[in-house]
């Protein structure tokens, strides 16, 4: 049988425990737990008390059921107050570990860039594009025809001692050159035509400047009354643009079975202004790729009226251009693919 004094033992016993228990707190969840054990309103340490009072006699009820609330009233405000101070201490800590130093230096981030052959690449299609141009991508696989003969250049022909050529098969070759790409085009689409052809060419040679495989970037323009003062115009345009306003050109002759005439492209020292350095070796002037007016006999073995229609093509070789304007005296540095090599060089964004 309960009583009153029981009671009152009881609840002196509760508020101990439970102050006790509040020290050893550490969460809210741990909180919500110790909160439960007591309050829970069925199996709660202080809500049994309310069920014992069916045993008290009656005329100590009404204080029985007045201590008892009292008790409850006492430990839910204790309850209110610890988790207040738990979760003010959450609070602290989640500030404390995610606070942000601000006068820390920023993690790097590491990303990757594009090859300093790429840059170029992409680079000499932007200002061309800006011309006009599109772009045509043959495939390294050729057959002599369009690598060769179409070009005017046929078997007996001996231009074809200029370019060691990686045969495959009697018919089929590595293309030395990215000059095939025109004929594909021109056998495909009549004129007008303003074409960029980039792409990797092969060849057996191996020295400091020269590599078996490097990459070329063709152009090719045909319409009618295309001329040689049109090459030189959009050259100066080109130079200008990839080595700066004040690069001039001048055209040297030259001789390539496909172009009749040929030149030679040289440009003014970007280094020295024109004056001799040892980048120009002394001459004033870099060369920087061939050109020429379109060979009749090219335009014909396409089907092009080579009496209504004229065209000039020109042939950059890309890793030149990138040793150029880097710096670089050895074509390897930029094929042999050493990161270490490659983050030194080109335009790290
Ligand atoms: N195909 C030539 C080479 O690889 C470069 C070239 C010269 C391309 C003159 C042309 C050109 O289109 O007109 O050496």
């Amino acid at each position: 049988m309960a009583d009153l004094s029981e009671l009152k033992e009881k609840a002196a016993q509760i508020k101990e425990e439970l102050r006790q228990k509040a020290e050893s707190l550490d969460s809210s969840k741990s909180a919500y737990e110790v909160r439960k054990e007591f309050l829970d309103s069925k199996k709660g340490r202080i809500g049994l008390l309310m069920q014992d009072m069916r045993s008290v006699p009656s005329e100590q009820k009404a204080e029985y059921g007045k201590t008892v609330n009292e008790l409850k009233v006492w430990a839910a405000q204790r309850f209110e107050e610890i988790d207040a101070k738990m979760k003010e201490r959450e609070l602290e800590s989640r500030y404390k570990s995610e606070k942000i130093d601000v006068s820390m230096p920023a993690v790097k981030i590491a990303h990757g860039n594009l090859h300093p052959v790429t840059q170029v690449r992409e680079e000499l299609i932007d200002v061309f594009a800006g011309m006009g141009f599109e772009v045509y991508e043959g495939t390294e696989i050729e057959n002599d025809y369009y690598n060769f003969t179409a070009l005017n250049t046929p078997k007996d022909h001996p231009a074809r001692d200029m370019q060691d050529t990686f045969y495959l098969s009697p018919e089929f070759l590595l293309r030395t050159q990215t000059s095939s790409g025109q004929i594909h085009v021109m056998e495909k689409k009549k004129p007008p035509i303003k074409i960029l052809s980039p792409g990797k060419v092969f060849r057996s040679d191996d020295d400091a400047t020269y590599s078996p495989m490097f990459s070329q970037m063709e152009g090719l323009v045909v319409d009618k009354k295309i001329t040689l003062s049109d090459l030189k115009g959009m050259l100066d345009v080109f130079v200008k643009k990839i080595y700066g306003e004040e690069t001039v050109t001048r055209l040297r002759p030259s001789y390539f079975p496909f172009t009749e005439p040929s030149v030679e492209v040289d440009c003014s020292c970007f280094a020295c202004g024109g004056k001799g350095c040892p980048l120009c070796k002394g001459t004033g002037w870099i060369e920087v790729l061939g050109a020429g007016v379109v060979n009749r006999k090219v335009l014909e073995n396409c089907g092009i009226d080579s009496d209504e229609y004229s065209g000039l093509a020109f042939g950059i070789g890309l890793e030149r251009i990138a040793m150029l304007k880097y710096g670089i005296n050895n074509i390897k540095l930029l094929l042999e693919s050493d990161i270490q090599v490659l983050n030194q060089i080109g335009d790290q964004e």
